[in-house]
């Protein structure tokens, strides 16, 4: 079991069997749902690979087209992030799931048999709208159905599908590269797409939201699949009660009493966009081949790179229900820091690195994704599927999401004129320095939200706004440590 959090029961035998059902339907559950983070990972880390192939087709590929291949990705996961979350709140997560799903098909089949390059760059668009959606209904639907105890490890699935899906996307670039099939690279993710479509038939509507609906009997019925007999009520309860305290609506959402939230989850999409880890993620081959290294070393290291994101995401799933979400927080960003400071350092005697330079660079960049994969990583996604109120959740981590995508285009767009305009060094160092600020503004402001249920976490926010009086005011980081 990966997970850090306890879900076993002491009871006898009976009772552990019960328990061991549950939990194969709550872990079943999220590994399917998580099949969308899958998608989102493939997706974003095919297309370096395929363009390589990509730019010899349709009469040849200028820069900008073949940017407008990438990046129009991001444009359309914007506009996915912003109409998933109402939709969400309005139609229900599964439909919405169900509906995500589908459009991934669509686009990806779209991108693999176009028969031009004006439909490839709508085939992008499309299935940026099916990224952007499932950036935030994937761990907005497992956060919801997860028990509090084990809620960490199972919604942080999410970002080990998600870098999974960008080491396999490496892989099959990598495969297929005598070849030069870039149909097959793109359409090879119809399979989890279809996947993702079967597999979420299979489940049930999310108990929250079939609460907010006043459907009580349904999310019994679901609960009770989910928990443990005894559990059920109460989270009924405790569900209805933060409902009756929120309007809903769009100005709920920017009610005095949401409002710290939505910085909070807005602040940390754009901190984990701007501290660079994309740049790593699309960029790290052509960056180590410029500075001299072989393309098949260039390539080997990216590899690396991405064995090592799965593996410190592992880790972080162990570690974020025992430890919390603010000490893998900070000291992962701190990590983060150090590695791009050092690779900064790397490329200070010029672009072309050789022998001590290039490992020092390599083994920075190695520091700096783990870090990354331990906190920020998994962290952001995680805590806004849990500081929203539950009648504006989906909207309110609309919201967050199309930060991240807004922030990731501009990131992803500016970053080679960056490079040539300050050099490795200067980006490394502004990274690093970006890094910093991100860690002084987690450390005032990021609540712990382990161990925690949904509704307490809203309560306590709520009780942290602005329009609470200040005596009755809690300080930032201490959410979490009180029952
Ligand atoms: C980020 C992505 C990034 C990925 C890398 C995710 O949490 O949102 O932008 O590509 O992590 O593992």
């Amino acid at each position: 079991m990966i997970f850090g959090g306890d879900m076993r029961s002491s009871g006898g035998n009976g009772v552990a069997q019960a328990d061991s059902a549950i939990r194969r339907r709550v872990v079943g559950g999220a590994a399917i749902t998580a099949l969308g983070g899958l998608l989102f990972g493939y997706d974003t880390g095919v297309v370096s690979g395929a363009l390589l192939f990509l730019r010899h087709n349709f009469g040849g590929l200028s820069n900008i087209q073949e940017e407008l291949v990438t990046s129009l990705l991001l444009v359309g996961a914007m506009a996915g992030a912003l109409l998933a979350g109402r939709l969400a709140d309005r139609i229900g997560r599964k439909p919405t799931i169900l509906i995500t799903a589908t459009v991934f098909v669509v686009g990806v089949l779209l991108a693999a048999f176009t028969p031009s390059y004006a439909v490839l760059l709508v085939a992008r668009v499309i299935i940026g709208l099916a990224v952007g959606a499932s950036s935030l209904t994937v761990p907005l639907y497992i956060g919801e159905a997860a028990p509090p105890a084990v809620r960490g490890g199972l919604v942080s699935l999410n970002q080990l599908a998600i870098t999974i899906g960008i080491l396999v996307s490496y892989l099959v670039d990598y495969g297929l590269a005598s070849s030069g099939n870039w149909r097959l690279m793109f359409g090879l993710a119809a399979l989890p797409a279809v996947l993702l479509f079967i597999g979420i038939l299979t489940q049930h509507e999310s108990p929250h939201w079939l609460v907010e609906r006043g459907r009580e009997t349904e999310a019994r019925a679901v609960l009770a699949r989910l928990r443990r007999p005894d559990e059920v009520e109460p989270e009924v309860t405790e569900i209805r009660e933060v409902i009756s305290r929120g309007r809903g609506g769009l100005r709920e959402l920017l009610a005095a009493a949401v409002r710290p939230a939505l910085f909070v989850g807005v602040m940390m999409a754009v901190f984990q966009q701007v501290t660079g880890i994309n740049t790593v993620i699309y960029y790290a081959p052509s960056l180590l081949h410029d500075a001299g290294l072989g393309a098949s070393s260039a390539l080997l290291a990216n590899v690396g790179i991405g064995i090592v994101n799965v593996g410190m995401t592992i880790v972080a799933i162990r570690l974020l229900d025992r430890t919390g979400r603010r000490p893998l927080l900070i000291f992962g960003s701190a990590g983060m820091a150090v590695g791009m400071c050092a690779a900064a350092l790397a490329f200070l005697g010029g672009t072309h690195l050789s022998g001590g330079r290039a490992a020092v660079a390599i083994g920075a960049l190695v520091l700096y994704t783990g870090s990354f994969a331990i906190g920020l990583g998994p962290v952001f996604w995680l805590l806004i599927s849990e500081i929203y109120p539950l009648r504006v959740r989906g909207s309110a981590m609309s919201v967050a999401s199309m930060a991240n995508w807004a922030a990731n285009f501009v990131v992803t767009v500016s970053f080679l004129t960056l490079l040539s305009a300050i050099g490795g060094t200067g980006v490394f160092f502004l990274f690093g320095f970006l890094t910093l600020v991100a860690i002084w503004f987690f450390i005032r402001r990021v609540p712990e939200t382990k161990g925690r249920s949904l509704p307490a976490i809203e309560a306590d926010l709520r009780r942290r706004s602005p329009e609470t009086p200040p005596q009755q005011q809690l300080p930032p980081g201490q959410m979490g440590h009180a029952a």
